[in-house]
């Protein structure tokens, strides 16, 4: 059987890109794998939050991973900072990892061009998330495209550490859906849709309501053309809600082009809203049921519980191979 493991930041409400990008996937997965599925809150803390708004979007958002389908009987639920391990061993990988590397990744370039005071661990945070992912010898990392150059490092990593102390880790496989992969703004069809885009307009929030995400769908920008056809470079506005659409209703690109050939924009936009509704409408429904409840808690209780006793196991391998702490002497 196949370990998976993944993560989503709780940065702020997930968007449509988190949820066809990730989360809709892990649900498929869950049969028939070991599944980890984190709520990464020390890689959220990279960036500056505020601490009352992180607790609420820590809980959200692990109401949201069991509202979309994550059960807790086939798959782990926990939060990265009640499992220690993660940290600890993120510590031994920056041991590891050079900060020319960790400097290339387009990530850090783009959380901190033209700021001051960017914190040391927005540089450091690739070997926390690939401590995440070795912590539990994960086979397979289901992610969305942004994550690719991450994954790659965590292999070369993991190869590292092998090579250079003991060949204990995994070297993750990434997997990244066909269609999906990466949603991008409904403003700017060239950008990625983000969590924490300032315009409100941009990104179709998983809580959003009915009358929100027609809105957004309906004002977001495509091209003069009035042609339902899938051309990323030449019309990334439309390609882009075809793909919504597409992910959402399960029909495939092919399906849509044919269906709307000699149909306008205007129809073709009031149907992609639908099939986004009724995709997050079952989820919204059952998200405010779990949100306050004391089996939420008690399902992360015992994913922390879990996920520890498999992540210590890692940890005190990985420890026992660089050569910390200490061996005691028998009586
Ligand atoms: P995060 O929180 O930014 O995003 C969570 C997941 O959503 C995917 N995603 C998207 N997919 C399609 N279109 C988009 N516009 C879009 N935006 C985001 C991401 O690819 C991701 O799969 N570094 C990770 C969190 C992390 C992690 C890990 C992931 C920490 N440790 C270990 C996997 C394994 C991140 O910031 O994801």
């Amino acid at each position: 059987m196949k370990t998976i493991f993944s993560g989503i930041q709780p940065s702020g409400t997930l968007t449509i890109g988190n949820y066809l990008g990730a989360m809709k996937h892990f649900v498929d997965l869950q049969d028939d794998s070991n599944c980890y599925f984190c709520i990464v809150d020390e890689h959220a803390i990279t960036v500056p939050q505020d601490r009352l708004k992180l607790r609420d979007n820590i809980r959200s958002l692990a109401a949201l991973y069991l509202a979309s389908g994550i059960n807790p009987e086939k798959a782990t639920l926990f939060i990265q900072s009640e499992v220690s391990a993660h940290t600890q061993l993120g510590w031994m990988m920056q041991s590891i990892s050079y900060i020319g590397e960790l400097e290339r990744m387009t990530q850090f370039k783009d959380k901190s061009s033209g700021k001051e005071g960017v914190s040391s661990s927005l540089l450091t945070y690739p070997p926390l998330m690939a401590a995440d992912i070795l912590l539990y010898s994960t086979d397979i990392v289901p992610v969305g495209d942004d994550q690719k150059q991450h994954l790659e490092l965590t292999r070369n990593l993991a190869q590292r550490f092998n090579n250079k102390y003991n060949d204990i880790f995994t070297i993750p496989d990434i997997s990244i859906p066909k269609v999906g992969a990466r949603i991008m703004s409904l403003q700017e069809p060239t950008k990625k849709m983000s969590k924490s885009d300032e315009n409100q307009k941009a990104s179709i929030f998983m809580l959003d309501d009915e009358k929100k995400i027609e809105k957004k769908i309906k004002s977001a920008v495509t091209d003069s053309e009035g042609i339902v056809k899938f051309d990323k470079e030449n019309k990334p506005g439309i390609s882009n809600l075809m793909t919504i659409h597409a992910s959402c209703s399960g029909e495939s690109l092919e399906e849509l082009e044919a269906r709307y050939k000699n149909k306008g924009y205007g129809e073709f936009k009031q149907d992609t809203a639908n099939a986004v509704i009724q995709t997050l409408k079952p989820i919204q429904e059952r998200y405010y049921e779990l949100l306050d409840s004391q089996e939420l808690d008690e399902i992360l209780d015992d994913g922390a519980e879990k996920a520890s006793f498999v992540a210590n196991k890692m940890l005190a391998k990985a420890k026992k191979a660089m050569g910390l702490g200490r061996v005691k002497k028998k009586k």
